[in-house]
């Protein structure tokens, strides 16, 4: 060894020492847990490629939020699943008027007014196509789904939401929802913008539990390239400018880097959606023996926050509540 013998391993001597060093911190309070809501009663229903997530009908939601609450987990983004499919004429007037999903917000904000409830705002649940626009002449039309979409988004903060947050991709999305929220005398509801979203094949248990799989094609035209993180940058300060209070990055694990470069750059709150395959990934090791749960989850999740998240989405929430808790 030479001189100053500097030796790292000092600081790393006693659990006391490396608990004084610790630099970062997991909070129960920055965690979301997403949701899936299905119509009808006493409804719970799981699919094979999402062990331990299920949808649930919304009087079984509401013993599912009682849970999480007593967990610690104060905030939930909330999916509408629905097992009809609309025309795209027809997908307007499901959202003109009340449904099961405005419903359930009502009453989910009724029983539980200090959750924070996010509702996720797209079309792809509800579409035949199966695609998160409007399909005019075989392309899924821009502003034509923003008419839309903006009408969602409206539908949700009207029934309560506290957050809306559009996942669908569409350029002059946040924008235009801020423009009907505002115009409607909702100014106070946030919007948390999928800014980075990335076409993934880490979306396809979600896809089953959400029944929301695109029927032909892919979604390349509208959710970015897994090669690109310049254009991250350029979608993340889009949505800034057309209103955004919170900007996500999803998945979270394989773009790390794009949460911690939107990190240096921008000041507003970061979320990381830790998505469906993240979470099967670690299920489906650790259930074989592979991995330990409990650290794997402990160690992705500190990881995306030394990233620069201040907020991490994902179906590990509950999980985490115990592990925090012990
Ligand atoms: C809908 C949407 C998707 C996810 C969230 N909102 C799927 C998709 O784009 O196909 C994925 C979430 C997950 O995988 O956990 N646009």
């Amino acid at each position: 060894m030479g001189y100053p013998d500097t030796r790292l391993r000092r600081l790393r001597k006693s659990p006391e020492i490396r608990n004084l060093l610790k630099e970062n911190f997991l909070s129960i309070s920055n965690f979301m847990y997403p949701v899936f809501l299905i119509d009808g009663r006493d409804r719970k229903e799981s699919v094979e490629t999402m062990p331990g997530i299920y949808r649930f009908s919304f009087d079984l939601l509401i013993k599912e939020i009682k849970e999480v609450r007593e967990l610690g987990v104060s905030s939930i983004l909330l999916f509408g699943v629905s097992e009809k499919k609309y025309s795209d004429r027809e997908i307007d007037k499901f959202y003109t008027k009340d449904n099961f999903i405005t419903d359930s917000i009502k009453e989910i904000k009724n029983k539980f007014p200090d959750i924070v409830l996010a509702v996720d705002v797209c079309l792809c649940g509800f579409t035949q196509s199966g695609h998160c626009g409007i399909i005019k002449n075989k392309i899924i039309d821009n502003d034509l789904s923003l008419k839309v979409i903006s009408r969602v988004a409206l539908s949700y903060a009207k029934s309560g939401a506290d957050i809306v947050a559009p996942s669908a991709m569409m350029d002059g999305m946040v924008g235009s929802i801020r423009k009907e929220l505002d115009e409607n005398d909702f100014k106070e509801t946030l919007i948390m913008s999928y800014s980075a979203k990335y076409a993934s094949s880490f979306y396809g248990p979600f896809r089953d539990i959400a029944d929301s799989a695109p029927s032909f094609g892919d979604r390349k035209t509208y959710q970015m390239p897994s090669s690109n993180s310049l254009e991250a940058m350029r979608e993340i300060e889009l949505d800034i400018e057309e209103g955004a209070d919170i900007v996500m990055i999803k998945p979270a694990l394989p773009y790390l880097d794009i949460i911690c470069k939107a990190r240096e750059r921008f000041n507003l709150p970061i979320a990381a959606y830790s998505v469906s395959g993240e979470y099967s990934m670690v299920k489906f090791a650790s259930n074989s023996g592979a991995l330990d749960e409990k650290r794997a989850i402990l160690e992705i999740m500190e990881s995306i926050k030394r990233a620069g998240a201040n907020i991490i989405i994902t179906y590990f929430a509950k999980e985490i509540g115990k592990l925090l808790n012990e």
